[in-house]
């Protein structure tokens, strides 16, 4: 079965729109015409070069390397509201694609215009939800150069996401180069420095058809980005979580470890209902005993007290973030003693602090905690000191802005 990339919605206006049924903001550049007579008042040609590489469209050129590719794009940036920027789609040109059949190796991928993908109603993403996906942000620095955060580990973790989950996997190598590759056919919608990032979002799933249940025959690596700001509408500002009881986003022997989309959909129903009642989201607990936090619905958790840094441990049902590993290693630079272990409701309640991390939320300072209808609220409604100072070492070093002590840094150009 073969998926093909197509347009959709065709916009005749040149400036970024919504999408009237969603709220989303469409890119102006979503019709082919606009995308082609946009290039000819500026051609800018970026060289793509990696092992088993094709452009749907642009000229292949022989390179020690593999194949090499021409891709036009401009690089002036788009003309977007960069100020407006939430956590919210907007479409821009490329998306890559790679397909790969069960039992084999991903090997030739492509950048193709961004837009809707065609899959078979028996797909196993859809029909069994065999799919996974990865998050991680490009920069714009003050000179022009674009840099990635620590992008191996988003591929190291697609990997084992992958092994749980009985699908084939791009190596790291990959990843990594189709994630540049991406990020530079879209250059030109990176936010600007300090306006926010181009969010990049690899997804690995079953595209191949089945009815029986069994691991798809055919396999689809996307990868889509789209310039983003704060992803909680609080921005910076403390976010006010609720304690869910009921609920679990994760069992012991589960998927809860790996970024597989159902962990994401099984908290849909906490959060949405967390939301109506006013909280920004949930923080989940263990399933076994009830009284050890687990992670909030898109992010890991972390509770300070003292020099004290306190996280719940990485024991299967909780996913290895890549911000909470960072921010460990950071809080231990700076003199903090960290702890990865079973953390109870009870050391939340009593905590000076409480932060969570994720690739999208950053460093998000929490404001209160309810629980069993009671609440308790950390500092004076403001930032608190760690979360500033966590939040600030770590954001200098994604933009560029201080030393790279780490090596976590990946300049583009
Ligand atoms: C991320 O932080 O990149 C995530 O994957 C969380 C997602 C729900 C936005």
């Amino acid at each position: 079965m073969e998926s093909a990339a197509c347009f959709s919605n065709a916009t005749t206006g040149r400036l970024p729109h919504r999408n009237a049924a969603d709220g989303t903001l469409l890119s102006p550049f979503r019709n082919p015409t606009h995308l082609f007579l946009s290039r000819t008042l500026k051609k800018l040609p970026v060289q793509v070069r990696f092992p088993c590489l094709r452009t749907a469209f642009g000229s292949l050129n022989a390179s020690a390397s593999g194949i090499g590719t021409t891709i036009s794009t401009e690089k002036e940036s788009v003309d977007l509201d960069w100020d407006s920027l939430g956590f919210g789609l907007v479409h821009t040109d490329y998306m890559y694609t790679m397909k790969c059949s069960r039992g084999e190796s991903f090997c030739e991928g492509e950048l193709v215009p961004f837009g809707n993908i065609e899959i078979s109603p028996s797909a196993g993403v859809l029909n069994y939800g065999q799919g996974l996906f990865e998050g991680l942000k490009a920069y714009r620095k003050a000179d022009g150069n674009i840099l990635l955060f620590r992008p191996q580990e988003n591929g190291t973790r697609m990997m084992m996401g992958a092994e749980r989950m009985c699908m084939p996997s791009p190596s790291v190598a990959q990843f990594v180069e189709a994630v540049k590759a991406t990020v530079l056919a879209n250059e030109r919608w990176i936010p600007p420095p300090g306006k926010g990032s181009l969010y990049i979002r690899p997804l690995l799933m079953g595209s191949g058809s089945v009815l029986g249940l069994a691991p798809a025959p055919e396999y689809t690596f996307l990868i889509y980005v789209s310039p983003v700001g704060n992803y909680f509408k609080e921005g910076l500002s403390p976010i006010n979580l609720i304690v869910e009881t009921e609920m679990h986003r994760a069992t012991p022997g589960g998927t809860g470890g790996v970024k597989t989309i159902g962990n994401y959909a099984a908290v849909l129903k906490a959060q949405s209902a967390a939301k109506a009642k006013g909280y920004s989201d949930v923080l989940y607990l263990d399933s076994v005993h009830k009284k050890y936090l687990e992670e909030v619905s898109s992010c890991n958790v972390f509770v300070v007290k003292g020099n004290i840094i306190s996280t719940p441990a990485i024991k299967g049902t909780i996913l290895p973030g890549i911000t909470r590993k960072s921010i460990i290693d950071v809080a231990l630079t700076q003199g903090f003693q960290v702890e990865e272990k079973a953390v109870t409701v009870d050391e939340l309640l009593d905590a000076d602090e409480v932060f969570c991390t994720g690739t999208a939320v950053v460093v998000s300072p929490v404001g209160s905690i309810t629980y069993l209808g009671k609440s308790v609220s950390y500092g004076s409604s403001g930032v608190g000191l760690v979360s500033q100072q966590l939040y600030t070492a770590l954001t200098q070093l994604q933009m560029g802005l201080t030393e790279d002590k780490m090596g976590w840094v990946v300049e583009l150009k």
